[in-house]
């Protein structure tokens, strides 16, 4: 045995017991505990079953990702699973927690299966860029029907235990007790029933037709664009309908291999553990968050209802307050409304709404329902005198200890913070909208903000199930400053030649969730708009300044929301307008600008030199701590392809040298706009990557 497993026998049950915290991942030691234990229980005359089951939160959740990209190491997991399965004696897979990848594919090689109730079933490979390696995509069709596989494969989407009882993934859900005594009890109860090995590689799939896998080839197309696992798991299973385990086994094998050499896998790799990597803070370490159960909020407009509707979800009290009774009951129905879609979605009971309704959300006009609350999030209009006036408020009515955060997207928090006599309760929690659905926050860290108000940042997001990035105090954070910049890159693109519906277009099939222009559309011109005119006084002679999108907002097209912006929407259709090309081309001839052909290739080169550049700026300054807040703020707030493993990881994997070269090519048409990052230069000249950085 190793260190990370146990071997038992006692009334003719062997017990193999995993315990490699923090989630028993199939580590070597794992994979030779478990091989070494199949051996023993197998020679051992005494032995008529075979139990495996874990220690701690949960049974296996996956091969040990931290060992991908190294040289393997004997027994690998398939042939583990393989020896599992060859067992003459019954193999009882006994599990909790959360069963995931390598993990099932243990359970999915053992003859029965037996889970406690809240148990999780997944294969999640896909998310990392990989499909099941380790039988998962032979073994799971055997006995779940083909297209409920290929929605698990595809996806990585958990199932529950009556799910996968119903499904026939597992035999049994034990009533309660220990993995290993409900382990135990079921292997005794299977031998005195008679019953012995029963290999999942004997079954044959249900049959299933070939327009089955098209369907859902085409879906995936659709769904996971740009992605190449998806795809791959479904070729995979496709085999196991046709193939018997062995050969489909080897055809898994090669797919596996294949994926595991691939860039996606890297990225999506980095990006998994870049987001747990995130919430290593220095103020984490310095200071515990303090307790919080009630949320204040001021402002009721689409980002103050959207983190209510949040907090709620996570089961946080709610006070909001708004400068008008009519804004407040508006809230209160805005709130309401988007509850009811979680009651309807059967992610809220019933009688969890209704405790929200009667007793746990309330809407005010007076300040004085702030009085108790543990932290106050103002989310009020974007000007900074609006900020101080509303933070002074604050001071006056908070309790002591209270933490005070604004939603600000651009101003500084050091002046807000000191529009009050307790600057260091003073914070950024920069949501984005719709706040109850999208993952970031960027908890924004003002020059006295102390270390426990940082904790609660990071402890409030964790409530939130939202992922925390710390950003230091600069127009716009890591996010915005970055869009301002590299949207300033592809208006220049525009200038070129190119046109917006180009522009949208390249980055799409780049893998961006939607194109700058139709982001803009959707959020209002208005918002950018506010923001130029604001740095206007600031804004330096030398910059080229694109001046179409204000036109556009001079013309009151303020994009969706006023059926015009650098689209037309009409009829549900979304229209490309000769209109918004005539005026670019107005603004072209004005400048004496000849326009040229920018191709898709040159337009996602400018934007990704832009932001790398302007993001090696913000590591450099210390706004970020790492490259990787970086990618995991691009990935989970602004639609950033997660197979591309955001722009830094991105940067990485072109080479530097070749982002610093672009960034020197274009800076010979504009050198203000594209000087070269101090940073960046440093690393080319020394060799290193970004991910030099992270470590
Ligand atoms: N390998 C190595 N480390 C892992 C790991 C894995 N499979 N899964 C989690 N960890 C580490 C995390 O990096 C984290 O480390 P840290 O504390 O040093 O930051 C620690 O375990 C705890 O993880 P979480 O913070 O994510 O804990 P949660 O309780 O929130 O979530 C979980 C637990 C649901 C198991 C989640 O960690 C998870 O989804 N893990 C990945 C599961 C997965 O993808 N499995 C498939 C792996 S690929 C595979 O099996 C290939 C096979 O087919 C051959």
């Amino acid at each position: 045995m190793t260190q990370a497993t146990r071997y038992d026998a006692r009334d003719g049950i062997a017990i193999i017991s995993i315990s490699n915290p923090p989630v028993n991942a199939a580590s070597f030691a794992v994979r030779s505990g478990l091989a070494d234990g199949i051996q023993h229980a197998e020679a051992d005359p005494a032995v008529a079953a075979i139990v495996i089951c874990c220690d701690g939160r949960t049974f296996i959740a996956g091969a040990d990702i931290k060992e991908f990209g190294k040289p393997p190491v004997s027994p690998s997991l398939p042939s583990v699973v393989a020896a599992i399965e060859a067992s003459t004696k019954p193999v009882i897979a006994s599990l909790h927690g959360t069963v995931l990848g390598g993990g099932l594919e243990v359970a999915l090689g053992a003859h029965y299966r037996i889970a406690l109730p809240d148990t999780r079933f997944g294969l999640p490979e896909v998310k990392l860029g990989l499909l099941p390696g380790a039988g998962g995509t032979q073994r799971l069709p055997r006995l779940v029907p083909v297209e409920m596989a290929i929605d698990m494969i595809t996806t990585g989407r958990q199932i529950k235990a009556d799910e996968a009882q119903r499904a026939g993934l597992i035999d049994i859900i034990a009533k309660d007790g220990t993995p290993r005594d409900a382990g135990i009890a079921y292997a005794k109860a299977l031998v005195a029933d008679g019953q012995g090995a029963r290999p999942t590689g004997d079954l044959l799939c249900q049959s299933s037709v070939g327009e089955t896998f098209d369907a859902a080839r085409s879906a995936v197309k659709k769904k996971m664009r740009g992605q190449v696992a998806p795809l791959t798991c479904i070729d995979a299973i496709e085999a196991a309908t046709k193939l018997p385990l062995k050969e489909g086994l080897r055809v898994e094998r090669d797919l596996f291999q294949k994926l595991m050499q691939g860039d996606q896998r890297a990225a999506l790799i980095h990006a998994f553990f870049a987001e747990r990597q995130v919430a290593k803070v220095p103020e984490i370490k310095e200071g515990s968050p303090r307790e919080f159960a009630s949320i204040g909020i001021i402002g009721g407009g689409t980002m103050g209802a959207g983190i209510a509707t949040s907090a709620l979800l996570s089961g946080l009290d709610v006070v909001l307050v708004e400068t008008a009774s009519d804004a407040a009951e508006r809230a209160l129905s805005t709130v309401t409304k988007t509850l009811q879609g979680s009651v309807k979605r059967g992610k809220l009971s019933q009688s969890a709404f209704e405790d929200i309704v009667e007793r746990r959300f309330v809407t005010s006009t007076d300040y004085a329902i702030l009085a108790e609350a543990d932290i106050i999030i103002e989310a009020a209009f974007e000007s900074m005198d609006v900020k101080k006036d509303i933070f002074a408020q604050l001071d006056a009515v908070c309790k002591p200890g209270a933490v005070l955060a604004t939603n600000t997207s651009y101003l500084d928090v050091n002046t807000i913070a000191d529009a009050t006599d307790r600057p260091g309760d003073v914070i950024g929690l920069h949501f984005f909208s719709p706040a109850h659905m999208m993952k970031l926050l960027e908890v924004v860290v003002a020059e006295k903000t102390s270390p426990e108000v940082v904790a609660t940042g990071f402890a409030l997001a964790k409530k939130m199930q939202k992922i925390a990035v710390r950003a230091g105090v600069c127009d716009g954070f890591i996010g915005n400053r970055l869009l301002s910049f590299y949207r300033r890159a592809i208006d220049g693109a525009v200038m070129r030649g190119a046109s917006p519906y180009d522009v949208d277009r390249a980055l799409v099939d780049f893998g961006m969730a939607m194109g700058p222009f139709s982001v803009s559309d959707l959020a209002g011109l208005d918002i950018g708009y506010a923001t130029r005119k604001r740095l206007a006084p600031f804004r330096d002679p030398r910059e080229a300044y694109a001046e179409f999108s204000d036109r556009l907002c001079e013309k009151k097209r303020l994009g969706r929301k006023t059926g015009r912006g650098f689209y037309i929407y009409e009829n549900g259709q979304t229209l490309e307008d000769p209109d918004v090309l005539d005026m670019i081309a107005q603004e072209r001839a004005a400048k004496g600008i000849i326009a040229e052909q920018v191709t898709a290739q040159e337009i996602v080169e400018r934007f990704m030199a832009a932001m790398v550049n302007e993001a090696a700026r913000i590591v450099d300054e210390g706004i970020a701590l790492r490259p990787l807040d970086v990618d995991v703020t691009l990935v989970n707030g602004y639609g950033f392809p997660r197979w591309r493993g955001g722009p830094m990881h991105y940067a990485d994997t072109v080479g530097l040298d070749k982002i610093l070269a672009d960034v020197r090519r274009f800076s010979k048409e504009d050198d203000y706009l594209w000087e070269p990052a101090q940073l960046l230069e440093t690393l080319v000249a020394g060799g290193q990557s970004f991910s030099d950085l992270n470590a």
